[in-house]
């Protein structure tokens, strides 16, 4: 008979944008209802590159968290060709800091200030093997005559592959992974080296771009792959592989800016995160993978304790507004008017 109900650990969200002012009001509360705690990208219009800035950043997220909710935002910085030795030990010193980000420069939103070439930081690497903070890498190449497909798998041939040689102690999350040659990169890696797989890379291939016309909210970087490489990604999600665990990349971006001539990347998922991932996991027959995934995995790489709090989702079918607030506009989630077929009840 089939499962109707699960009860797991509140999960952590280890891949979690969500921007500032009015909009971050807007969306932490879906975040914070489903999860203990999420690892905060620092890819703000002013990248958040120092400790003072991270720390005003959490405190700004704090605010934003509903009464009666506990949620903790796991800082990171990010890393420019301009961060020093000495941040990187302000950052392990702050305890609220629990990794870098490397943006390689015009890969994604707000990437302009990212690394122009790894090699510029290879001292700054050193340091975070030192004390031991790990390295989130936004894993795909910028050069433009590169097919926008085929960016991460160079990505991993040209740049992972050789630091993970240089750097073989640093704890290295290759976020967001899309593609069957990350999986096997993953798998193949020593234990410092693990993944975040989101919602949307489980549940769609890039026929989702196109499907009766352009579709500017199934636009995200890493785009969307082939079914081929969505099956690989599922296959590792719920395969009981420590190496790989939930980050969302929740990506918000005003109605406005996605649907146009120019379109943002990036899908919100925030809102039935818990709601789609249960989904890939039922329809895969493998709901009793879905704690260690959601729950475990990811908080043990980090070095964090396990939540003691759980949540439970139910076999039900509920229907996802057309758009959300977020701020003064609006965003219009994954599902939008359509339903997802389990509910969390503890909202
Ligand atoms: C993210 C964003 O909008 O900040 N967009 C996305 O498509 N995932 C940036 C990122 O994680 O690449
Ligand atoms: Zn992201």
């Amino acid at each position: 008979m089939a499962q109707n109900e699960i009860q797991i650990t509140r999960p952590d969200d280890l891949h979690l944008h969500v921007r500032t002012g009015d909009a971050l009001k807007s969306v932490v509360p879906d975040t914070a209802r489903q999860f203990a705690r999420a690892i905060i990208m620092p890819n703000l219009e002013t990248p958040v590159t120092s400790v003072e800035q991270a720390g005003k950043y959490r405190q700004e997220i704090l605010d934003a968290v509903p009464e009666g909710i506990d949620f903790e935002p796991l800082m990171t910085l990010y890393l420019t060709d301009n961060t020093s030795v000495e941040t990187i030990k302000a950052a392990k010193d702050s305890g609220f800091i629990h990794g870098l980000k490397l943006y390689p420069a015009g890969a994604t939103t707000n990437s302009d200030a990212g690394v122009t070439d790894v090699r510029n930081v290879y001292d700054v690497l050193e340091t975070m093997q030192l004390v031991d903070l790990p390295l989130l890498v936004h894993g795909e190449v910028t050069d433009p005559v590169v097919d926008v497909f085929d960016r991460e798998r160079l990505f991993i041939k040209e740049i992972l592959a050789p630091l993970i040689e240089r750097l073989p102690k640093l704890r290295i999350v290759m976020e967001h992974i899309t593609t069957s040659d990350a999986v096997d990169f993953v798998m193949s890696a020593s234990d410092k080296i693990a993944a975040t797989i989101t919602a949307h890379h489980l549940l769609m291939n890039r026929n989702a771009i196109f499907t009766g016309g352009v579709r500017p909210h199934h636009y995200c970087l890493p785009i969307l792959k082939r079914e081929e490489h969505r099956q690989a990604l599922v296959k590792a999600a719920t395969s009981g592989n420590p190496k790989f665990f939930l980050g969302t990349d929740s990506a918000p971006h005003a109605q406005g800016a996605k649907e146009s001539d120019c379109g943002c990347a990036g899908m919100y998922t925030a809102y039935n995160a818990m709601e789609l991932y249960t989904e890939v996991f039922d329809l895969n027959n493998s709901l009793g993978k879905l704690e260690g995934f959601a729950s475990t995995y990811g908080a043990a790489f980090y070095h964090l304790p396990q939540s003691t709090d759980s949540i439970t989702l139910q076999r039900q079918d509920w229907k996802i507004p057309a758009s959300l607030p977020l701020g003064q506009e609006k965003v219009i989630p994954l599902r939008a008017g359509e339903s997802c077929h389990w509910t969390l009840t503890n909202k």
